[in-house]
């Protein structure tokens, strides 16, 4: 039988082992289960800050035990109702629980709890890889329990529930959101009898709650790869029900033998291409959502073919509907998508020869702060597969990234403001907020970003000056 004891934490184990000891003076078995050993044996050092304890017995009694052991004596928060025990220690945290025996009822994911033994706790668990138990008692201390072949899972690479994956997923539809969430963070196959259930069993999504799914989605996002989740949401149909306006995407058309391109694959793509150089999760969310409204705005024109106008500010307008909907926050990160959205074809512009620098100065003022993101987005949006033309598109954002840096260190647009402010226009001509004051401050700015003025106090004043005259206004003084 394996003994794992060698390769928990030294830390952990210390609080383990008198974990053990308090459930050895109970006469509880007792484990630590799911991510933990999953992640143990994957080398999956993620900080391990999350140790679950399982033990045939009271949760709540052994946390209890446990905790008088410790020094210091750590605070025990328990859920009578839920027969669940918490405490942290040193940064870490045990929860504790009893074996449990769960059935399900058709229109919940609450299940029914009974006591149950170590196999019945396993047997209801989600996945084989998190089925794993590791003995914590005295005697068998470190020994591995795994009943349904987790271990040899994690070596093949496969994502495969304990019980027929219909029950599984009927049960905790959560799980299917979750079974594409570990094999896109670890690169692992989803089990083709599971992935069946997954199809088979999709509808049920719709009895978790948005929170949840959004939780799983983001770790998608998080990943390496996230395409890999996305394929397989798409591929079992649970993406048409959580966002259907990604699956829109997917499809080729064609018309007088002309094709565009299949935007569901190329969004990924320019995912993946973006997670490269990126962990960001809302700069991942503006890849995923850049060319979002292409489908409304696709058209054919003769003569030219298949255009998308107006893709990215219908695509800017789409975010906040589908933020809300995905329960995403509707704050500054969202504004800060809505905005690389609708600036997503800027830059290319920019890469015409004679591009002036009133245009650059327009791209910096409108970007501001996230103009770095932006070009990072722009150059993950190159999914071309000739690498010279690749490398020819990358060599011209290299070219606007030099023009980029030129003209703000001469000019410092960048979270510029106009020298001249409103207070300035008001007290210069005597007058109370109004349009003339939004006027008179836009056409300073105007002139200044396409350079028909220097930005300067002095010439920012006189024009001022002009402005309000067409006004019919006079300075006081
Ligand atoms: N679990 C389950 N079904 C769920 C959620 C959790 O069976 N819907 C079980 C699994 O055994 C899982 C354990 O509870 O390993 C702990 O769940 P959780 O903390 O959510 O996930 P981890 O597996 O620890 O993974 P991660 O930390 O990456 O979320």
């Amino acid at each position: 039988m394996k003994n794992l004891a060698q390769k928990i934490p030294e830390n952990i184990q210390k609080a383990l082992a008198l974990v053990g000891e308090a459930a050895d003076e109970l006469n509880y078995p007792a484990y630590v289960v799911g991510g933990f050993v999953r992640d143990l044996i994957l080398e999956r050092d993620r900080g391990f800050k999350d140790v679950d304890i399982v033990c045939v017995g009271s949760g709540i009694d052994l946390a209890h035990k446990a905790a008088a052991l410790f020094k210091p004596r750590p605070k025990v928060s328990f859920f009578k109702n839920f027969g669940t025990a918490q405490f942290c220690f040193r940064g870490i945290d045990f929860e504790f629980v009893g074996a449990r025996k769960e059935s399900y009822q058709r229109n919940s994911r609450k299940p029914i709890v009974e006591n149950g033994t170590l196999e019945d706790d396993q047997n209801r668990r989600d996945f084989t890889i998190n089925a794993m138990a590791i003995c914590i008692n005295q005697e068998g201390f470190g020994t591995l329990v795994d009943p349904f072949g987790g271990i040899q899972d994690l070596e093949n690479k496969l994502i495969r529930t304990p019980l027929d994956p219909d029950i599984t997923y009927s049960d905790d539809p959560l799980r299917m959101m979750r079974a594409i969430r570990f094999a896109t963070q670890l690169n692992f196959d989803i089990h083709p009898v599971s992935l069946q259930a997954i199809k088979y069993n999709k509808d049920r999504i719709k009895i978790v709650s948005q929170e949840r799914i959004t939780v799983e989605l983001n770790k998608i996002v998080e990943s390496p790869i996230p395409s890999i989740g996305f394929k397989h949401l798409f591929k079992t149909g649970l993406l048409k029900i959580i966002f259907p306006e990604m699956t829109r995407l997917q499809g080729v058309e064609e018309k007088n033998g002309v094709y565009h391109k299949d935007n569901f694959y190329h969004t990924l793509q320019v995912l993946d291409n973006l997670c490269e150089t990126t962990n960001d999760l809302w700069l991942r969310w503006a890849a995923i959502l850049h060319d979002i409204a292409k489908p409304p705005t696709k058209r054919f024109e003769e003569g030219i073919g298949w255009t998308f106008h107006g893709h990215e500010v219908v695509g800017a307008r789409m975010v906040p509907k589908i933020f809300r909907k995905l329960k995403l926050p509707l704050d500054d990160r969202m504004k800060y998508i809505q905005k690389l959205v609708a600036l997503h074809l800027r830059p290319i512009s920019l890469t015409k020869e004679n591009v002036t620098d009133s245009a650059i100065r327009r791209l910096l003022f409108d970007a501001g702060d996230d103009i770095d993101d932006l070009m990072l987005l722009c150059r993950a949006d190159i999914t071309s597969k000739n690498k010279q033309k690749v490398q020819r598109f990358l060599d011209n954002y290299d070219v606007v990234k030099e023009k980029l840096l030129e003209v703000e260190e001469k000019d410092r647009i960048r979270n510029w403001q106009p020298p001249i402010t409103g207070e300035i226009i008001m007290e210069t001509f005597n007058i109370q907020p109004s349009r003339s004051v939004g006027i008179i401050k836009n056409a300073i700015r105007e002139a200044i970003l396409d350079g028909i003025i220097p930005n300067e106090y002095d010439a920012a004043y006189q024009f001022m000056l002009v402005k309000g005259a067409e006004l019919e206004l006079t300075p006081v003084g």
